[in-house]
């Protein structure tokens, strides 16, 4: 194979989920950019009308599908339109996710709930609907979105740090089930990345300088960093790659 053609993803059909906003939508964008139908998702229909007109005018293939990660019926129902509707859901991006910050002690359940049943439950229902028809076709990329709290803890936020550390098994457990059927599943840990997720951290000059400290690289991440990692992962570059956790954060696993 020609090395141009290794991250060809042109014509494929890409389901995004949490991509009205924050690194979904970056996602989105990289991906359409690269010739692929992208499928936006979360749980707001007048967030995905938006974000949907707003790709549209940008020239790019585009489709929009409300649901949440959650609930399994909703789950299902869009998975069998997208395929009716678009095509065979070829690449999926677990990418919808939630943080709460408490200290641990203080932590409410229904908010141990949430935070579990977005970023982790959520990833298994969305691609055990999806996988089927990947099984089906013996062909299929899923990329789960990680996090530094994949490795490490911070204070307040151990629920999520649960939720990203399952999410690697997780990765682990698809892996090992799955690629028989040429399934690749892979994960992708963003280091620091400006977000709405992240804006209390970024307004806030302590964390901000500690950050550009601890980091060899002295920087946040630009989003836009994280779309090698996307494209070698969904495409046939990453054929023989399972079960990995891609780690896109300027160096900061990499020391104390
Ligand atoms: N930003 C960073 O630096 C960073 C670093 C490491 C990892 N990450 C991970 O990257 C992913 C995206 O983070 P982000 O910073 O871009 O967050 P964000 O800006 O808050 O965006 C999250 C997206 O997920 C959607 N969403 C939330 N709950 C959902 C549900 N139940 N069903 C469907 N969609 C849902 C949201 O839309 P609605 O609320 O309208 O549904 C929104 O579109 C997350 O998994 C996060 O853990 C981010």
């Amino acid at each position: 194979m020609k090395s141009e053609n290794l991250f060809n993803v042109e014509g494929k059909v890409a389901l995004i989920t949490g991509s009205t906003g924050g690194l979904g939508s970056l996602f989105a964008e990289g991906l359409a950019k690269n010739g692929c139908i992208v499928i936006l998702n979360s749980r707001s229909q007048d967030k995905v009308d938006l974000q949907v007109k707003f790709f549209k005018d940008s020239g790019y293939q585009v489709h929009g599908y409300a649901f949440d990660v959650t609930n399994t019926e909703q789950i299902n129902k869009a998975v069998q339109q997208i395929s009716e509707q678009v095509g065979n859901i070829d690449i999926l991006v677990n990418n919808a996710g939630i943080n709460i910050r408490a200290p641990l002690e203080d932590f409410k359940d229904e908010d141990w709930d949430n935070v579990i049943g977005i970023n982790l439950t959520g990833t298994f229902k969305v691609s055990k609907a999806v996988a089927r028809g990947m099984i089906d076709r013996n062909s299929g990329k899923i990329i789960n979105i990680g996090s530094m709290q994949s490795e490490l803890g911070r204070p307040t936020i151990a629920p999520y740090a649960a939720s990203k550390g399952g999410i690697k098994m997780l990765t682990r457990g698809m892996a090992t089930d799955w690629a028989k059927y040429n399934i690749q599943v892979n994960g992708i840990g963003p280091g620091y990345f400006k977000t709405e997720m992240t804006r209390a951290l970024y307004e806030n000059p302590e964390f901000d300088s500690w950050l550009c400290n601890r980091t060899p690289s002295n920087r946040w991440g630009d989003a836009e960093e994280l779309l090698g990692a996307l494209l070698f992962l969904s495409s046939s570059a990453s054929s023989y790659v399972n079960g990995m956790m891609l780690y896109v954060d300027g160096g900061l696993l990499a020391c104390v």
